[in-house]
C-alpha cells in the first residue's frame, strides 16, 4: 500500500541551537515554533520493495544522502518487525535552490510516511520522538499552528517532543520569507551548532537564556501579545547566532543582505509599521506581520534591493496523510 503525506515546514520563534545528544538529536533546550503552510514537503512512502530507493524532487538519492534516509526507515523497520525495502518519492513546493531549510518538513513527512506505510499506528507524541531522530527541527512539523518542543530530561528522549499549544486558527500571523542568495547554505546547521557547542564562550550564556525565552513566547503566543513574540524572538535568533559567531572559527551565516534587511525592519517598525524578524542556519531573514499588514509588506520587500525572492508563509497544520 502506498501512503501520500504532506508536511509543512517551520520557524523557530525561540531557537533550537546545541544539542544534549547528538544521535538522538536531543536538544540542550527546548523551543518554540510556527508551522509554516506555504513551505509544504508532499512525501508517498511503499513497502515491499527489494531495496530502499529514496526520490527527491525527481533526484535519484545516493551515497551518504541515501545511507542517511536508510538509517532512518531502519528505525520504523525496528519497531514494526519490517525487514523489506522502501520506496520514498517527495517533492517540496517551495524551491529548494535558495538553501531554505527542508529537513524540518522532509524528516517530518517521512515519519508520517514510513510509519503508516509500514502499518504502524503512532501517537502525535511518539512520531514527533520518530522525526526528530531524523532531524532536531522535524520533530516540531509533526505539530500545527504554534508548537513548543521540549527539551525533556531522560536519556532515551521519549519526553523530548513537540506539541501544538495553539492550532493554525489561532492567530494569522504572517511571516515572509526574504532571500538573500541562491544556493546551498555554507555550513549545515547540525556543524555550526556542534562547533558553537564545542568552542563558543557564549554557548552556555546562550542556553541559560532559553527557557525564560520559552515562557515569555507562549504567554505572548496565547494573549496574541505581537510586540511581546517580537522582542523575544529577536533576542532568542540574536543571542543564537551571537553564540555562534564566537565560535573558533567564528560561525556566521549572514551576508550583506541579511544585516541590511535586520535594519529596514527595525526602521519599518520604527516608522509605526509593525513586524519582526527571525533569522536561521543560512542568510535569509524571515519577517513575522500580522495579516492586516502582509500584503503591504510583500510588495515593499519585492522592491527591495536586497531581496532576490518572497515567500509568503501562514499558520500551517501538522504533517497529515493526503489522497494520492
Ligand atoms: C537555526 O533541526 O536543522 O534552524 O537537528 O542537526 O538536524 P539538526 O538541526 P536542525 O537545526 C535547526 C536550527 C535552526 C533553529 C531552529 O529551527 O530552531
Amino acid at each position: 500500500m502506498t501512503i501520500h503525506v504532506q508536511a509543512n515546514s517551520n520557524i523557530a520563534l525561540v531557537k533550537y541551537w546545541g544539542k544534549r545528544d547528538p544521535v538522538l538529536n536531543l536538544p540542550a533546550a527546548g523551543s518554540v515554533s510556527m508551522t509554516l503552510a506555504g513551505l509544504t514537503t508532499t512525501t508517498s512512502a511503499a513497502f515491499g520493495q527489494p531495496a530502499d530507493t529514496f526520490e527527491i524532487n525527481g533526484q535519484v538519492q545516493t551515497g551518504k544522502a541515501a545511507a542517511k534516509l536508510s538509517k532512518f526507515v531502519d528505525l520504523v523497520r525496528e519497531r514494526s518487525g519490517r525487514t523489506d525495502g522502501i520506496a520514498v518519492k517527495s517533492s517540496n513546493d517551495f524551491p529548494t535552490a535558495a538553501g531554505l531549510a527542508s529537513s524540518a518538513s522532509g524528516f517530518a513527512a517521512l515519519a508520517l510516511a514510513a510509519a503508516r506505510a509500514a502499518g504502524l499506528t503512532l501517537s502525535p507524541q511518539e512520531l514527533s520522538v520518530l522525526a526528530r531522530r531524523g532531524s532536531g527541527s522535524a520533530a516540531r512539523s509533526i505539530a500545527g499552528g504554534f508548537v513548543h518542543w521540549h527539551r525533556g530530561a531522560r536519556a532515551d528522549g521519549v519526553d523530548s517532543y513537540a506539541e501544538s499549544v495553539a492550532p493554525a486558527s489561532h492567530w494569522d500571523l504572517h511571516c515572509l520569507v526574504l532571500v538573500t542568495a541562491q544556493g546551498a547554505k555554507d555550513l549545515p546547521s547540525t556543524d555550526g551548532m556542534n562547533l558553537t557547542m564545542k568552542t563558543s564562550p557564549f554557548y552556555q550564556a546562550w542556553i541559560d537564556t532559553v527557557e525564560t525565552d520559552i515562557g515569555d513566547a507562549l504567554q505572548a503566543i496565547s494573549a496574541r501579545d505581537f510586540q511581546q513574540l517580537a522582542d523575544v524572538a529577536e533576542r532568542s535568533c540574536l543571542t543564537m547566532h551571537a553564540s555562534g559567531m564566537a565560535a573558533r572559527p567564528g560561525v556566521l551565516y549572514w551576508n550583506a543582505r541579511t544585516v541590511e534587511l535586520i535594519h529596514e525592519v527595525r526602521r519599518l517598525r520604527a516608522g509605526g509599521s509593525p513586524c519582526f524578524f527571525t533569522i536561521d542556519a543560512g542568510p535569509h531573514v524571515k519577517v513575522f506581520c500580522e495579516a492586516n499588514a502582509a500584503d503591504g509588506l510583500e510588495t515593499l520587500f519585492r522592491r527591495h534591493e536586497s531581496v532576490l525572492d518572497v515567500l509568503h508563509a501562514t499558520p500551517g497544520e501538522g504533517a497529515h496523510e493526503v489522497q494520492a
